[in-house]
């Protein structure tokens, strides 16, 4: 049957799962053809047979590498499956702490379902919300500050009578000014202090650390992008101040006790695509899928067309830091990190003491990043590094077939980097990261999301979530799989545990998917149950005892049999490759922003958009056939933090 309800989450994905980057690189033709009969030998992409399926994991075990120092999960393991609830594995609470629509600040009105009400919305818990950190006060696992991401509003799901098809006339003449103003209210970050009372969180009402930034807070720019031309507006003359961040999807905290929260599909939001022809810089705007007419903001606010403010869209796209502690502070753009669909932010301060931070631009065959300081941490003084993230190098990652890869520097002047090119200064690098990188030849990735660093054995872990347009021809060996559904993860080793060191090694640790289904290729632990298996890896997160624990996106009855959730990962010893399921979403939703307490005794997540149709089910506002755990006629569903505690007390999983 044709397809033509287009809600505003359909069109995302279809946006996030768009090929924006035509560069040619890398064009590695005879090392793809040497990498591909390797490949065809340990386990075939396609048409694999059930021999070479066994073959798979067993080569995985072999490359393994047993440090015996990490504990195994001891949870029992959660059924996979879908309906209208969250569930959490026995002997564990999962309590929802705050939903979209609760009071932040003092001031806030109760939630009040049906009608967008900006006034209320900037007071109140924002929506779809993604990531989230923990920061102790007095270094406590039971009292700090909780810090959340606002990614991107449902409104079809928000709002009464929002007519579900996004992208028609009709949809634009249908929307008012409350309306837009309200979703942009509901964008951005919450800072919220939370306290445990009795094994139970609560978030502190009237504190004085709350906050909510939205799509119109104040912020400063700061980096080689400061003052640039690109970054000039009507309204800011001077390139250095912007309103609001957009679709801020993962981040992370700091050594130093700030948030880094991190813009992703920034091209969402801006208008214009009629006037193309006429725009200021049309191979760049290409590059960055602008303007991708998702939300319609031009309508009342002239910022987001393209056509009367040409360079409005170079001032998103950026990490931002923000101190929770003071919610006076005006969050800062660090440009240095350049500009992309930044997923997160995963870091660590390195042996020599300057501060890594690694990133994945999340499209379809688009790049991983590295940033390093210049300057090193000084933790014994936070307020020293407060503008450490301005100054320093911003990598690409190669990913050659033997095993190995090389950073590529993204410096004005170094390599291809020049006048010539089109870049001017390192202003228009760090604008135009995509375009530079293009050029030093990085690997076109399946969707590169969060990157973490393990704090106990220095390796990193990047989540490839998926990408079906990956063919046979341009399949590489970092991403090995043509029609690559169920997406991949990749380890990286620093060379000589240096994680600014100029090279580095990597292997896949697992191939997503059902490992039942020998056209699908994935290659978990055999000892991996079929509750265990997972697709669409995307937010990770480790625990203190240095476990690793992964978020997905894009589970679905039709899909995979299961909705989203959150897995155990073993990354060491004869179980590497296995995972485990430990709790799960309500079906539309997907699962965000793992975090653990330093006692690892409470686990936050983010459960985003419960409901949220797919183009087989429509969701509209309190259409019954998709529900929520507090489902009652008449109301939305309502993304949600919820707080994992064993029953009892004790470690999570341990
Ligand atoms: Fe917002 Fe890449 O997920
Ligand atoms: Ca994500
Ligand atoms: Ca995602």
């Amino acid at each position: 049957m044709k397809q033509t309800f287009e809600p505003v989450s359909v069109i995302a994905e279809d946006l996030e799962n768009a090929e924006a980057n035509a560069s040619s690189n890398p064009k590695m033709d005879d090392i793809i053809r040497h990498r591909l009969s390797r490949r065809d030998l340990m386990s075939a992409a396609l048409a694999v047979s059930a021999v070479s399926l066994t073959a798979s994991p067993a080569a995985l075990l072999a490359a393994a590498t047993d440090t015996g120092a990490t504990p195994s999960f001891d949870f029992p393991e959660l059924a996979a499956g879908y309906d209208e609830k969250h569930h959490v594995a026995e002997g564990y609470d999962a309590d929802i702490l705050i939903r979209w629509g609760d009071p932040v600040l003092a001031d806030a009105p109760a939630f009040e379902s049906g009608k967008p009400d900006p006034q209320a919305q900037q007071l109140q818990f924002g929506y779809n919300n993604d990531f989230l950190g923990y920061l102790p006060l007095d270094e406590s696992s039971e009292h700090g500050l909780l810090v959340v991401n606002h990614e991107y509003v449902d409104p079809e799901i928000m709002y009464e009578g929002v007519p579900a098809d996004a992208r028609t006339q009709a949809a634009w003449d249908a929307i008012n000014r409350d309306q837009v103003d309200a979703e942009i209210m509901a964008h951005g970050g919450s800072v919220l202090e939370v306290r445990k009372q009795q094994g139970k969180w609560s978030v502190v009402p009237g504190s004085r650390y709350a906050r909510r930034i939205t799509g119109e807070t104040q912020m400063r720019i700061s980096g080689p992008a400061a003052g640039h031309a690109r970054m000039k507006t009507s309204a800011d003359p001077t390139g250095t101040r912007v309103h609001g961040m957009l679709n801020n999807c993962a981040g992370a905290m700091t050594p130093w006790g700030t948030w880094l929260t991190c813009e992703e599909n920034f091209n969402y939001y801006f208008w214009g695509k009629g006037q193309f022809d006429k725009a200021k810089d049309p191979a760049a705007l290409k590059r960055y899928g602008i303007p991708a007419e998702v939300y319609k903001w031009a309508k009342f606010h002239d910022r987001f067309d393209i056509t009367k403010e040409p360079n409005e869209a170079n001032r998103f796209g950026w990490v931002v830091e923000i101190d929770p502690m003071d919610p006076t502070s005006t969050p800062v753009k660090r440009t240095a990190l350049g500009r992309f669909k930044h997923e997160g932010a995963g870091n660590v301060i390195n042996r020599d003491g300057r501060f890594v931070v690694y990133q994945g631009d999340d499209q379809r065959f688009d790049y991983v990043y590295r940033f390093v300081t210049k300057a090193s941490v000084d933790l014994a003084n936070p307020a020293a590094n407060k503008d450490i993230l301005d100054e320093g190098t911003l990598y690409v990652a190669r990913f050659d077939a033997d095993g190995t890869g090389v950073w590529l520097p993204l410096e004005h002047g170094t390599g291809p980097l020049t006048q010539a090119s089109g870049f001017n200064d390192q202003g228009d690098v760090v604008i135009h990261a995509r375009m530079a990188a293009d050029l030093l030849g990085a690997t076109r990735m399946d969707r590169p999301e969060d990157i973490e660093a393990s704090p106990k054995i220095g390796k990193v872990y990047v989540m490839l979530t998926n990408n079906d347009k990956r063919t046979q021809e341009n399949a590489d060996a970092a991403n090995p799989r043509a029609e690559n559904r169920f997406g991949h993860i990749i380890e990286i080793t620093p060379d000589d545990g240096d994680h600014a060191a100029p090279t580095f090694r990597w292997e896949i640790l697992v191939r997503c998917g059902d490992p039942a289904k020998a056209d699908v290729g994935a290659t978990f632990n055999p000892l991996t149950t079929e509750n265990g298996w997972f697709g669409m890896p995307d937010n990770c997160a480790f625990d203190s005892l240095g476990r690793l624990w992964i978020a997905t996106d894009g589970n679905a009855p039709a899909k995979t049999g299961r909705t989203d959730g959150l897995w155990a990962m073993e990354t060491a010893g004869k179980a590497r490759g296995t995972s485990k399921l430990f709790f799960r979403v309500p079906i539309g939703a997907e699962l965000c922003g793992p975090v653990f307490t330093p006692d690892a005794e409470t686990l936050f997540v983010a459960v985003q958009h419960p409901g949220e149709g797919s183009r087989d089910t429509p969701s509209t506002f309190a259409d019954p056939t998709t529900r929520w755990p507090d489902f009652q006629p008449g109301t939305p569903p309502r993304p949600s933090v919820v707080a994992i505690t064993r029953r009892g007390g004790g470690k999570i999983g341990a």
